[in-house]
Formats: C-alpha cells, structure tokens, sequence
C-alpha cells in the first residue's frame, strides 16, 4: 500500500528491515523542512511570533500522539528520544525511588537489551531481582507461564508487546488485569507494537509505555514517553536544566514546571516531534486496523512460500506479526545478508539486540525479515526467488 508516498521506494530498492526503522513519507520529510525553513526558533521560551508558532505546533504534536494512543491527559505524554530513553526513565526515575533490595521485576528472554539492561542496573546497584518467564515451546509468553514466577515481592511485569526476533504478541491487557489484581505495576515497550497495532493505553490499563517514532514513519530521535499520570508525578527527572524548572535558588533550592515539561530538560526534539505528529496523522489516515490486517495478509503470503523452502530453518513460524526469523542452514546469517544486499534487499543479521533470547531458543543469530504496509508481494517473490538456490547463496555470499 501507499509506496508512491515514500521517495526511497522510487530507488530499486526491497527494504524489509523495518524493526530496524522504516522509511519516510514525503509529508513527513515535508513537515521537518516546514519547520526548519519557517519558524525554526526555539519552544516555551521566545516571545515572539515564530516562538509561538512552534509553541502551538509541538503541543498539536503532543495532542496528536496523545489521542493516537488514548491517553487521557496531555500530561502523560513525555517527548524522548525513543523508546531506549523512555526505558531508562521508566527504570531509573521511576522505579530507582520505588524498589528496594529484594523486590522483583519479571522480564522473558526475549526482550531487546533496552527493556533488560536498565533493569540490570538496578539489580546491580540496588539488589532488585530479576526473574524470567519461561516461554512456551513456540517461545511466547503465555499468562499461565508468567503467574509461575510472580511471587509476593514481584513489584514489576516490563514486557515488549511485541518482540523484536520472535515477532510473538503478548496478551498485554491481561497481563495488565492480573498484574493490577496483584498490586504490580507494568510497563509495555512498544517499540515494535505501536507503528504496527492501534494502541489503546486506557484499555490496556497499563502503567508505562514506551515507543519511538522512526519505526512508525517519523523521524529519528524522537521517541514517547506514556505514564499515567499520578506515576509521573513520582518519577525523578534525569536530566536536570533548563525549560524544566520553574525557579532555583543558591543553595540548592529548585522548583520544578508542571508535566510534562518537567520530565523534558533543555531544547526539546522540535523538528523530531513535528515530524512524529505528521507521521501519526499518515498512519491515521491510513488506519491502524488496515495496516495491521495487509501486515498479517502479507506475512501469511511470505510465510507460505518461506516454509516450503526445505533449507531455511524459521524460527517464528506461530507468530503473527510482520516479523520473521530465519536461518539458511549451515550459512552464518551476515553472510547470506551480504548476498541480499548484492539484489538491494534490505534485511537485518545477528542477535538483533535481544542477546540473552538465544538461552532459550539455542540459536545465536538469524536473518530477519520485517514487514511494514508499503512493502509487496512482488517483495516477498523477489526475496524468495533469492533465498531458494542454496548454490547461489554459497557461490555469491562473500
Ligand atoms: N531495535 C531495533 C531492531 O530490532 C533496532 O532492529
């Protein structure tokens, strides 16, 4: 769907790495440019019209993300740089004041070292525990396996709602319902969810969410920050200066903005949230059940024809998102990337930032192919075709 939109598909180009980031619309690329060439001043500072104009225009962003994802205030919607930072806050601002020595935060082994290693700190510095999920043989989370680790000092659940090697949906709303039955809090990383299913954080009841706008047609550097609002009260802002502080006094004495400002020291992202409010209105005029119905259309269609190639061992054949992992047997995943960048078909190689997943699959790295709704079925045959003479790859790989 919508190719014409994207000036890089005008290339011979076949990118399917879209977990890694996604291409620009030209309206996107337009709004960035908008801004630099017309009111490129500085937010919440000038007093003059072009301050004003961007004012006006990185609320509208604000307000945009914030009815995109069905947050009830404004106040819940803090601009990062993506979904790593908003993580980190999460961990750090939040939970760094909240756990003490002995409390526990569930992860999987599946999730992206951003929703692992802030917890790591925290085991470090503070003596948390951190327990797994025992995936199921398809390596998903299920429900019944999560409540097998939950014990009485559990204070966290921090889970991808959709992972980014697996490709699995975790039944987030239910792991929301029986967290919050247990006085447990949980936080989503969205980063591979949000640009791909209609996010409802209010349905959802969850507690944080975190997701970044270059996977969903935005720019890079700019990311959300989503807590309910009596949590960001409590979270401790990490980067300290201007914009965020309502007044300081020698000795020690600050007085901090309201939310969500507070949370967003210094310059903000403006180009970066400009431009993450034109993609999210792109998407919308789209629609998200649209996109996400052509991805599990197109995923079933590559599906297919990748399984009925017998030297390709799939990792997530179960999984219903864009996301699929494979290896060619007895070829080391970079290798055989190498060889598809040769055809200018873009997919991803290694461990994909999920180092500790191979524990439970046993498989190191893979190739990954990830899907998004500008991608076609002319791809998948032109991947396919590639992929089905083991020869070829061995001959060309290097
Ligand atoms: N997190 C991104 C990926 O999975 C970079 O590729």
């Amino acid at each position: 769907m919508n190719q014409a939109d994207f000036p890089m598909l005008k290339e011979d180009l076949i990118y399917l790495d879209n977990g890694a980031t996604t291409l620009k619309p030209k309206c996107v690329i337009d709004k960035i440019t908008e801004y630099y060439e017309r009111y490129s001043a500085n937010a919440h500072r000038g007093d003059y019209d072009i301050s004003f104009k961007v004012d006006q225009e990185y609320e509208k962003a604000r307000e945009i993300v914030r009815n995109f994802i069905n947050a009830r205030y404004r106040e819940e919607v803090v601009f990062t740089s993506g979904s790593t930072e908003s993580l980190n806050m999460i961990a750090n601002g939040f939970f760094g004041k909240y756990l003490e020595a002995g409390d526990e935060v569930i992860l999987s082994q599946s999730e992206h070292a951003s929703n692992v290693l802030p917890w790591f700190r925290l085991a470090k510095e503070k003596g948390v525990v951190i327990r797994y999920i025992p995936l199921d043989e398809s390596h998903y989370v299920t429900l019944d396996n999560l409540k097998k680790v939950v014990t009485p000092n559990t204070k966290v659940i921090a889970l991808a709602s959709i992972t980014n090697v697996i490709g699995d949906e975790r039944p987030m709303k239910e792991i929301c319902e029986f967290a919050h039955q247990n006085n447990i809090f949980v936080v989503m990383d969205g980063a591979q969810s949000v640009p791909h299913r209609k996010t409802d954080v209010q349905d959802l009841d969850v507690d944080f969410l975190a997701f970044s706008g270059h996977k969903m047609c935005g720019p890079t550097g700019i990311g959300v920050l989503y807590g309910k609002k009596e949590l960001l009260e409590e979270m401790e802002p990490q980067n300290l200066g201007g914009g965020m502080n309502e007044s300081f006094d020698s000795p020690n004495e600050v007085y901090l903005k309201e939310l969500p400002t507070r949370l967003e020291a210094g310059t903000p992202n403006i180009a970066g949230a400009l431009g993450l409010g034109a993609a999210i209105t792109y998407l919308e005029n789209i629609g998200m059940e649209k996109i996400e119905a052509y991805e599990k259309k197109l995923r079933k269609y590559a599906l297919e024809k990748l399984v009925s190639i017998p030297h390709l061992d799939i990792l997530n054949i179960e999984s219903d998102s864009g996301i699929i992992s494979f290896n060619v047997e007895g070829v080391f995943s970079q290798d055989v990337a190498y060889y598809l960048n040769k055809y200018k078909v873009c997919v991803r190689a290694g461990n994909h930032c999920a180092k500790i997943l191979k524990q439970e699959t046993g498989v190191q790295n893979s190739l990954r192919v990830s899907l998004y709704f500008y991608n076609t079925e002319q791809d998948i045959d032109d991947l396919v075709e590639l992929l089905s003479n083991k020869e070829k790859i061995v001959e060309e790989m290097i």
